[in-house]
């Protein structure tokens, strides 16, 4: 046993060194630069679905490309838009043929940590979302044998394919790969970050007293938009609508207590993110702030937490003022998130 072990490691080490100057193999895996502050959980990636940097780059290509639409006119990134935190300002996406979509589509980061994809959490895992999109009438209106056609007759997919998966273009790796792609999309480096690593200049006093209304008992925005991504991952009624045209979670559940409940969306970068809810019917930070503060319509699912308070016109500025601390602009102008 142990010659094997003295064989193997002077072996290996060459391995190594010969093969240095790949990137690929020299360093397989992505790793966040900066590192993810200690006020984040260490990044969740499951054991069969490992961030290769090739698996990253592939999906990464795919992602930002018109081949997985039925007309290749749109890809992910024609609805998700990097420098609007992969939202889109649009309140209503477009689809191929002009086909409009039902809801506001939402921005992409700290994925990995999501529970649930979608507002109303249609779907557990990254990898599954992938495909609906691909196949929505009202978005890229394509089938997968189509998708998986022309991945396979492309000049460079077959072999972008094989450096990540050791395969042809499948449906799996399709999704594994734009999967991995977005767990990479990390968001952490806004001022409120760097406030909590010790920087208390990073929050102008405006922010900071903004900070303590957020975190306070008046507004109560923590109770769900709270921990350090700003989302319990929970669905609730925030008392948008008396009657609701999008049933929300119901859709998922069938449960009258779950009609108008949506996904906590996170607020990091809100102020890019804009128009917001569920059916983009909110154009600013203004009106959100309105919103809460009016309490909301009456509605029996509406969250006990929701309910009126007033702010002065002080208190309100310094509120939006804290949801812009939450803005982070590398995040917005990482070029590791644009295409090649
Ligand atoms: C035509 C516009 C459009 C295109 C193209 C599109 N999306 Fe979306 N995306 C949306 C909308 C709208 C939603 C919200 C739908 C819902 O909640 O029911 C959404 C939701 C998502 C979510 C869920 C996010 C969350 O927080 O729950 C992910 C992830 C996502 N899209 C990724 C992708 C990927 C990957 C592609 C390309 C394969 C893609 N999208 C293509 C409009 C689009
Ligand atoms: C009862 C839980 C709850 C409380 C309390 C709450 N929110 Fe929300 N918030 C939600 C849910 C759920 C949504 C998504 C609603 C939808 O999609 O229609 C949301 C949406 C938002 C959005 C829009 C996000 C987007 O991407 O469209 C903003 C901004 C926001 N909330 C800010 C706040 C602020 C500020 C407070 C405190 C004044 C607050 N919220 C209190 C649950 C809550």
């Amino acid at each position: 046993m142990r010659i094997i072990y003295i064989l193997l490691i002077p072996a290996l080490m060459l391995l190594m060194v010969s093969s240095g100057c790949r990137e690929d193999e020299a360093s397989p895996f992505y790793e966040p630069s900066p590192a993810l502050p200690v006020h984040f959980p260490s990044l969740p990636v499951p054991n069969a679905k490992p961030l290769t940097k090739a698996r990253v780059k592939l999906g990464k290509k795919l992602f930002f490309d018109p081949i997985l639409s039925r007309d290749s006119s749109i890809s992910c990134a024609s609805c998700h838009l990097p420098q609007k935190a992969f939202a889109d300002p649009r309140q209503f996406s477009l689809g191929v043929d002009g086909q409009m979509g039902k809801r506001n589509a939402p921005a992409l980061f700290n994925l990995a940590y999501g529970l649930s994809f979608f507002r109303d959490g249609a779907t557990p895992t990254l990898e599954r979302q992938v495909l609906f999109p691909i196949e929505d009438p009202s978005e890229m209106h394509n089938t997968l044998p189509v998708v998986i056609e022309r991945l396979r007759s492309h000049p460079t997919y077959p072999g972008l394919f094989q450096q990540a998966f050791g395969t042809q273009p499948t449906v799996d790796g399709l999704t594994d790969a734009i999967a991995a792609f977005e767990r990479t999309l990390l968001s952490y480096q806004s001022p409120y970050d760097r406030f909590l690593a010790g920087d208390s200049s990073s929050l102008d006093a405006a922010q900071q007293r903004g900070m303590q209304l957020f975190f306070g008992e008046k507004a109560e925005c923590f109770h769900c938009h709270g921990g350090f991504n700003f989302t319990d991952e929970m669905f609730h009624n925030n008392g948008l609508y008396e009657q609701y045209a999008d049933p929300g979670r119901w859709r998922i559940t069938g449960k009258a207590s779950d009609m108008g409940k949506f996904k906590t969306p996170s607020l990091r970068n809100i102020a890019y993110t804009a128009p917001y809810m569920h059916d983009g019917s909110l154009s600013s930070l203004e009106e959100v702030v309105e919103h809460y503060s009016s309490g909301g319509k009456a509605h029996p699912n509406k969250s006990v937490l929701i309910r009126r308070f007033i702010l002065s016109e002080q208190e309100k500025q310094d509120l939006i003022a804290f949801l812009h601390a939450l803005s982070d602009e590398t995040f917005i102008h990482n070029p590791a998130f644009r295409p090649e």
